[in-house]
């Protein structure tokens, strides 16, 4: 989603600086971007609809600034627009400012702004924030800042530049923000991605505060203006892991670096043991396990709780945050919570998260982002160790998900009667990606149907959910997921000779249902791919079989979705779209 820079420097060209770090914040989605650079006392202010490109087209004068702030906008509060695309100014014109997040008492504030006089000439909730710094009397400008962010209501990162000051000033709640520093300049980002090539240290501005950033130091405030003391972090690989190298695009890369990314989960697990480090008291008497996410994480929280339920045999439940966080759920001291999120910062989750502290649950986040909310808020945090993530559509970090819930429902499991054993040197053995160029044949059935459905029982289940959401999100096509036990209860209703129906089955007991839920639908004229990695598959109503590699059953789940990884991938190319950047979507969701 919206995305900050900002940069400050003893150096000309820092409009460059700006556009290059911009570009790194692509991959969070955008539909327009803008820039305003501070030259003696006046703002030259640039802005575009759709590509940073378009905006860069417009900066065609020397790059003798030193100081600026810019932005890319998702839209939430007005259409997307050349007028609601930040940076916005003051009405005098002495105020700039860039925002993510959602100030709630927009309106509110809106109606007081009209009777100071003061019109909005956008429709955003963000241009309040300038207005009402203009409004404030004297000359202390983080005061005012301070003032102005107590009138606020919802979350924000806010970084704002005054015409007569080379300073940034930033301010944040829930929304996360960063501050880095060298030498020669200060950058403010709103993802550390960004601070890869310049900078070797950066610090998290803590939430609820304030600061004032100059070319020399960086002053953090608290609410009450107490000067806040930060500690830095260091720019480490993650933040360093985003190159596309030899790869045309991220949703390639990233499907190709889930071996690697399935090899470093354990090593790492084995050498640093992140259950060691755990208080041994924290699993203690848990008497129920909710796992929370969104999207993709989403399915790796079912997954998660049939791993928990079955190992550890205790009652595991996965919910969508944005329903778990409004359903006024039974938590208590001996409850689990597990927020499982590749960002860490997605809105919905981070908030359930909130909720499930706030009612004395243990909580525990399984996430990518090392440095995310999540990760700092959560009782305990297990690392996906994916590397960075960038084509919206969530693959290796999925993957990461499933292994290590399944590493954490084998621990669970030694509290249990029934300790699990399980040789995960298999994942080490097994071929990813058998066969995988015969998809390209199964793409082309998906092209030539008008309706695609997945189907499985159990964990085969929940891989149908997260292909079928692959498919549908960089593909737009229209595809339903149901447990095949389901079909005849109305979804069987569709299915026709225009049909395609992917059956997933990777477990032996439960195949001879699978294969008549094939029967049934080719019965209707529909067409079968079975998606397995079982022996001798007797069935003569399949059209197609896809075998992947063979391995124990208990593991099979972390593998069965790369058919459908691969496949969405190649289905989307075909059909000439964007595999990294679906439209209207963001790859992290951080307003609700
Ligand atoms: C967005 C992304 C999805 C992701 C979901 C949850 O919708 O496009 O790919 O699964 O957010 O994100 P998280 O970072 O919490 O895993």
């Amino acid at each position: 989603m919206c995305g900050i820079i900002g940069y400050i420097s003893k150096e000309k060209g820092v409009s460059k600086k700006i556009i290059h770090n911009l570009k790194k914040l692509e991959y969070r989605g955008y539909d327009s971007s803008g820039i305003c650079l501070l030259k003696g006392n006046t703002f030259l202010v640039k802005k575009s609809v759709g590509e940073i490109s378009n905006l860069e087209k417009k900066l065609d004068f020397d790059d003798d600034f030193n100081c600026g702030i810019a932005h890319t906008r998702w839209a939430t509060h007005g259409k997307v627009s050349l007028k609601n695309t930040h940076p916005h100014l003051s009405q005098d014109h002495c105020w700039a400012v860039v925002h993510n997040g959602i100030i709630e008492n927009f309106l509110e504030l809106s109606e007081f702004l009209k009777t100071q006089c003061v019109t909005l000439k956008s429709e955003t909730d963000t241009e309040t924030i300038v207005a009402l710094m203009a409004l404030l009397k004297g000359n202390d400008n983080i005061k005012k800042l301070n003032e102005v962010t107590t009138m606020l209501v919802g979350s924000f990162a806010i970084c704002l530049l005054h015409k007569s000051e080379q300073v940034l000033y930033v301010a944040r709640r829930h929304s996360p923000l960063y501050v880095a520093k060298n030498d020669t300049s200060c950058m403010v980002s709103s993802d550390p991605v960004t601070f890869g090539e310049d900078f070797e240290t950066y610090y998290a501005l803590p939430d609820d505060c304030i600061a004032k950033v100059t070319v020399d130091k960086i002053d953090v405030y608290d609410k009450d203006m107490n000067k806040v003391c930060v500690s830095a972090s260091e720019v480490g690989s993650f933040e360093k892991s985003a190159e596309l190298g030899k790869y045309s695009f991220y949703a390639e890369k990233e499907i190709s670096e889930i071996p690697k990314v399935v090899d470093t989960i354990l090593s790492n697990y084995k050498i640093v043991d992140h259950f060691k480090k755990i208080n041994k008291t924290f699993f203690r008497q848990i008497k129920k396990v909710k796992l929370i996410g969104c999207g993709t994480a989403y399915h790796a929280c079912l997954m998660g709780a049939k791993y928990i339920q079955d190992y550890a045999h205790i009652e595991a439940q996965g919910y969508i945050a944005s329903e778990f966080r409004y359903s006024k759920p039974l938590i208590d001291k001996h409850t689990l919570c597990i927020f499982v999120s590749q960002s860490g910062e997605t809105a919905d989750t981070l908030l359930s998260l909130e909720l499930a502290k706030s009612k004395g649950a243990k909580t525990l986040a399984v996430v990518n982002v090392p440095y995310s909310s999540i990760a700092q808020k959560a009782d305990v945090v297990l690392p996906l160790c994916a590397g960075m993530e960038v084509a919206v559509m969530s693959t290796k970090a999925y993957n990461a998900m499933l292994l290590v819930l399944k590493l954490l429902a084998t621990h669970l499991s030694k509290f249990s009667e029934t300790p699990q054993n399980i040789d995960y040197t298999e994942l080490k053995k097994v071929n990813y990606f058998k066969d995988v160029q015969k998809i390209d044949q199964i793409t082309n059935l998906v092209l030539k149907s008008e309706k695609v459905f997945f189907i499985g029982r159990g964990e085969d289940y929940i891989c149908a959910l997260e292909a079928g959401l692959k498919l549908k999100e960089i593909t737009y096509i229209n595809c339903v997921s149901i447990p095949s036990g389901e079909l005849k209860h109305g979804t069987l209703s569709l299915v026709d000779n225009k049909s395609l129906v992917f059956v997933i089955a990777t477990d032996q007991n439960l195949l001879a249902k699978n294969i008549s839920s094939a029967s049934e639908i080719k019965a209707r004229g529909g067409k079968i791919v079975l998606v397995t990695n079982l022996d001798d598959v007797q069935c003569k109503d399949i059209d197609y079989v896809y075998h992947f590699d063979k391995i124990t059953p208990k593991l099979s789940s972390i593998i069965s979705i790369i058919p459908f990884q691969v496949l969405a991938y190649k289905t989307c190319l075909k059909l000439g779209y964007s595999p990294d950047k679906p439209r209207n979507l963001a790859k992290s969701v951080t307003v609700e």
